[in-house]
């Protein structure tokens, strides 16, 4: 999606960081002293707290004038020091493009590979099947050891997938739903076991929440999974307050992760501090282990050799970096990944959305009039200021967020081409373009909730508890 472009990255040698926070402070300092325009100022100060972070991501230390870094971990997930360089982590997406994080830099910073032209006519030719339009379309963009995954396939190896979420509130966006029909699609064309965590644990150490609301959240997160379709046969799905409490076999492997990722390491990696509870600086190790299929002894029979494919948005990734790091030092298989890209908010690609404000996404739960509403309210606009003007010179697919939207949700490629055409062209006004989002979600979310409705909670209770799978291990 985004433009390939080598800039420079940014340096992850802590005492190159170290002295350019330095420079920038003086420079803001001096902008200051000779009372410079304030946009001026801003600029460099935006650039200086960018600089921090990305030191005390480097480093695991916050910047201190004077002391230069001592002890640190070369692992980062920093950002650049160029100010248009884009920040991710596992907990805030930062970039200044409108047409959202430059994802081709990412792959790079993260050492990861594209997925490329090959890759998907491999996955065509392997499963036989047409590559999902995510795939198509760049959406699921990047991998880990995907190729290793169809050897084994071809080879009739068995593989399992893994994919989570975090419940933060009863009601899920529809981008949470990305990497869900992502993986629901690989299970159809592979036909192997998925397990899904949901950290309600996670989410109660990161959140404003009582542990009972955290697990609540989960349940009601469930039946959203469940009415995706899941085959109750081929998956568990699992709340880690409820599987960790029953299964030794897990907590094994998350004391395993305990041991051999030390404090300095979680801090490089996510960028914790002295501060941070020590919940949050052990639980890498909880969404680590399901990676390994000896956390699940029910559906693979103690077997140590099953690997693991994560499908995840890339935002994850460092949770298995560290995953991968530690693999091999105690025994297993590293897991692959599959990444894909942000949901834009609908107010435009710079974010990622929060399921705590009602305005920036379209949820599981809204009505067709909301839907409405909300799009021809909020969702940014790719389109001119006036009818003539649009009519002249066209719109702008790039940042339209209704047309994003549309790249997730309208599989008729012919359609969308045909969409994008005329928008660009100027035929096509924003309030069609809005129109045909409308007209794709509505139905699409009505349908959900009639499939959410038929969820019962016998049925929750066995997708949640520890069994065996419809295969032989
Ligand atoms: N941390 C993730 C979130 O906040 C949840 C999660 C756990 C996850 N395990 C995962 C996501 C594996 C993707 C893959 O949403």
């Amino acid at each position: 999606m985004a433009d390939v472009q080598n800039g420079d990255f940014c340096s992850r040698n802590p005492l190159e960081l170290f002295e350019q926070v330095t420079t920038q402070g003086e420079k803001v300092r001096s902008l200051k002293a000779e009372k410079a325009p304030k946009d001026e100022i801003e600029a460099a100060v935006k650039l200086l707290l960018s600089l921090k972070l990305s030191y005390k991501t480097a480093t695991g230390q916050e910047y201190k004038a004077g002391s230069p870094p001592t002890d640190f971990t070369p692992v980062s997930n920093g950002p650049g020091d160029a100010e248009d360089e884009d920040f991710v982590d596992p907990w805030s997406v930062q970039t200044s493009n409108a047409k959202g994080v430059d994802y081709d830099k990412l792959i790079v910073r993260f050492g990861s590979s594209k997925i490329d032209k090959d890759l998907i006519n491999r996955i065509e030719r392997v499963t036989g099947h047409k590559p999902h339009h995510f795939l198509r379309r760049g959406i699921f963009f990047s991998h880990r050891d995907m190729n290793q995954i169809l050897d084994a396939y071809e080879n009739k190896k068995p593989f399992y997938l893994y994919t989570g979420r975090g419940p933060s509130s009863e009601a899920m966006h529809v981008g949470h739903l990305i990497p869900i029909m992502f993986t629901k699609w690989l299970q159809e064309m592979f036909n192997v076991p998925l397990v899904i965590q949901l950290t309600d644990d996670e989410k109660y150490l990161w959140k404003d929440l009582t542990v009972e609301k955290a697990y609540q959240y989960a349940i009601e997160n469930i039946k959203d999974l469940i009415a995706c379709g899941f085959d109750i046969n081929k998956t568990f799905i699992f709340s880690d307050l409820d599987y960790l409490g029953t299964s030794p076999e897990f907590y094994k492997n998350i004391l395993k992760v305990q041991k051999h990722v030390t404090f300095n390491q979680v801090k490089g990696i996510f960028g914790f501090t002295d501060s941070d509870c020590i919940g949050k600086i052990s639980f890498p190790a909880i969404q680590a282990a399901p990676s390994f299929c000896t956390s699940f002894p029910q559906i693979f029979n103690n077997r140590k050799d099953v690997q693991c494919l994560i499908p995840c948005a890339i935002d994850q990734d460092p949770y298995f970096r560290m995953t991968r790091d530690v693999a091999p030092r105690i025994g297993y298989p590293k897991p692959a990944l599959m990444h894909s890209v942000f949901f834009p908010a609908l107010q435009g690609a710079q974010t990622k959305m929060s399921a705590s404000d009602p305005n920036s996404s379209i949820f599981l739960t809204d009505t067709p009039k909301q839907i409405k509403t909300k799009i021809n309210k909020h969702a940014f606009s790719g389109g001119k200021d006036t009818v003539e003007e649009h009519r002249k010179y066209g719109g702008n697919c790039d940042v339209d967020v209704s047309y994003m939207y549309l790249t997730f949700f309208l599989e008729d490629d012919d359609k969308l081409e045909q969409i994008k055409q005329a928008y660009t062209s100027g035929a096509l006004l924003t309030g069609e373009l809005k129109k045909a989002l409308i007209e794709t979600l509505q139905p699409l979310i009505a349908a959900h909730q009639q499939r959410r409705k038929q969820v019962t909670s016998e049925m929750v209770k066995e997708f949640m508890t520890p069994r065996k799978l419809a295969f032989d291990y």
